[in-house]
């Protein structure tokens, strides 16, 4: 098949979890705290999204599908979106945008700073995530990208800080994340040596 004619299928696949997570809620299916259930699988999947994204190199270079590369912009779109309903959710379910309560827990509670600053990192990745921006900024586009790995360990370490039940989800998110750090920096070093 064509790869113009699969890439947008990123795009439906991404809002499938956002189409489960507001199902459970309007059924009544998120338990005894839905206000609490909501924020964190909007922010669960906001990982899981950013990890997926960070995948598709990877993924196209071990699987020999070039086309892949063209879903992590997708993806990458969709955890930026699940970040901001996250916070949205957050503001608005958990704070009721009470402005003193909201003023207090981002700047008193250490792991809500961390998750804003993994979010905030995000806002310029997505406002240059078009191809004329791409185009525009040339090598310095590459370099502000990699900010998203500042965003992947702030979102793994507000995940640790914020869950209540057990460590395992954390060591799986951390040893995804840890893979793809060490795939980028080894394929980078053996690039780098290819070269005369
Ligand atoms: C890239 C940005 C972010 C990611 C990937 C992210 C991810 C997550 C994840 C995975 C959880 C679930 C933890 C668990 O129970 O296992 C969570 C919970 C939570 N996050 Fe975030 N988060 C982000 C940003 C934020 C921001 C900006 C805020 C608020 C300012 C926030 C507030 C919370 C709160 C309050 C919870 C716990 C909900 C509860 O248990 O009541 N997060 N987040």
């Amino acid at each position: 098949m064509k790869t113009r004619y699969w890439t947008w299928l990123a795009w439906p696949l991404g809002a499938l979890p956002l189409g489960w997570i507001v199902w459970q809620a309007a059924s009544g299916a998120m338990g005894p705290d839905p206000a609490e259930t909501f924020v964190k699988a909007i922010g669960w999947w906001a990982l899981v999204l950013i990890l997926t994204c960070l995948s598709m190199r990877p993924a196209s270079q071990l699987l020999k599908v070039p086309g892949l590369v063209i879903w992590r912009r997708t993806f990458g779109l969709w955890g930026f979106i699940y970040a901001c309903l996250h916070f949205l959710a957050w503001a608005t379910l958990l704070l009721g945008w009470d402005p003193s309560v909201l003023g207090q827990e981002l700047t008193k509670r250490p792991y809500i700073v961390v998750g804003t600053l993994a979010w905030l990192a995000m806002w310029p990745l997505a406002a240059t995530s078009t191809r004329k921006a791409r185009r525009r900024l040339g090598r310095k586009w590459t370099k502000l990208h990699k900010l998203i790995f500042v965003t992947l360990v702030l979102a793994i370490i507000h995940q640790y800080w914020v869950q209540k039940s057990g460590y395992g989800e954390t060591v799986v998110f951390a040893s995804v994340a840890a893979v793809l750090l060490l795939y980028r920096l080894l394929k980078d070093r053996i690039l780098v040596k290819k070269q005369p």
